[in-house]
């Protein structure tokens, strides 16, 4: 199954089980001073979670485009991290709650007409005292309680800044001793939550809870009604489907990066950090550019201009050494507009801007090191 085959179906699923599916957002948050840029796929949706805003239906489905960039140095560093990523995700706004979340996640993943994972290589995990969640995964489900972790605030309490957020219960699978050489096996729940052998793909949040970061959590207000929030990474679910090493692995990156390899001095193999990080960053501020967002000296211009230049910094580290990325834009668009389709006409604009600020960037470093030549020089 392609990435795209993917995205359509978890759509289709949802669909047929009542959901309106609807656009992504833009990167761009709406009326949102809270947001400099769209990070999870319920952040367009928090007026319609607390009350705010009538939503147009209250079961609704979205692949979602997501800019998160706190963790940007592990980017290219490990198998799952990006700054740009896709959230699969379907919603109730007062509609239905953990029952069917459960059981239509469970049907999704495990039925051969949609995903068909092998069901002995998913885990579920719970909100330490949510007997419910254990309930419904293990009666009717199925799961045996051994196979059904209970995970503390840190881990299965999802919330994402001010606003919706709750207890959540997470899918993991298991993706076999081949990525667990020590054979820790089910302890690597425990000791090393972000481990290769158990990945997390799905998370199922029961959004109850109003989130203010002023106050403690327990003071949380509950929401006027309950909901249900989930987020599955497409490039995760994408890495598992395909057996990828990591997500980069997938048919999501890998024509950017066989892009890349023909301009560069070593190939994919030799320096998988600097073919990772080109292929996250240009996704990035392809898509970000492409939702009208520009470079600039402050606030999501001056992370947008951060990401490039960190992409032209490892290109020069292939050999790379001129401005290249704007030629990385047309491999995006081809690869994504069959469900993106405005990107085409977006390339051109963001090819230009691409460029220009590459020329900058470059000019930038050479006069930095024309004047440490030049220090270096005058030194004796
Ligand atoms: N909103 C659930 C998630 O992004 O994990």
């Amino acid at each position: 199954m392609t990435g795209n085959e993917i995205r359509k179906k978890f759509l289709k699923f949802f669909q047929d089980r009542g959901h309106l599916m609807l656009p992504s957002a833009s990167l761009i948050p709406q009326d949102d001073p809270t947001l400099l840029i769209i990070g999870a796929g319920m952040a367009p949706f928090k007026p319609f979670f607390t009350g705010k805003m009538k939503p147009p239906a209250t079961r609704i489905t979205t692949c979602q485009k997501c800019v998160r960039t706190g963790d940007i140095e592990n980017v290219g560093r490990t198998a799952r991290h990006h700054t740009y990523f896709e959230m699969l995700g379907n919603f109730s706004f007062g509609d239905y709650f953990k029952h069917e979340a459960i059981a239509w996640s469970w049907e999704f993943l495990t039925s051969p007409k949609w995903v068909g994972l092998d069901p002995d290589r998913l885990y579920p995990s719970i909100y330490l005292d949510d007997d419910e969640a254990f309930e419904i995964w293990n009666k009717e489900i199925g799961i045996p309680e051994e196979r059904i972790f209970r995970f503390g605030k840190e881990d299965n309490f999802w919330e994402h800044g001010a606003g919706p957020c709750g207890p959540c219960s997470e899918i993991y699978y298991d993706r076999g001793e081949k990525y667990d050489p020590d054979h820790i096996g089910e302890r690597l729940f425990f000791e090393e939550m972000e481990n290769d052998r158990y990945v997390e793909i799905w998370n199922i949040v029961f959004s109850q809870f109003d989130c203010d970061p002023t106050i403690d959590r327990k003071d949380y207000k509950e929401l006027p009604h309950k909901n249900i929030d989930t987020g599955m990474g497409l490039e995760r679910i994408t890495s598992i489907i395909q057996e990828g090493e990591t997500n980069f692995d997938t048919d999501l990156f890998l024509p950017i990066i066989h892009a890349t390899e023909e301009l560069a001095d070593v190939k994919y193999a030799e320096d998988k950090m600097a073919y990772r990080v080109i292929a996250d960053h240009i996704r990035t501020v392809t898509f970000a550019l492409s939702d009208g967002a520009m470079f600039d000296r402050a606030g999501r211009g001056y992370v947008l201009r951060r990401i490039l230049r960190r992409a032209v910094r490892y290109g020069k580290n292939i050999g790379i050494d001129k401005p290249f990325l704007y030629t990385l834009v047309d491999v995006v668009v081809d690869n994504m507009k069959e469900f993106y389709d405005y990107l085409p006409e977006k390339a051109e604009f963001v090819k230009e801007a691409v460029k220009k600020e590459e020329v900058a960037f470059h000019k930038t470093l050479s006069q930095g090191e024309k004047k440490i030549k030049d220090v270096i020089a005058h030194s004796d």
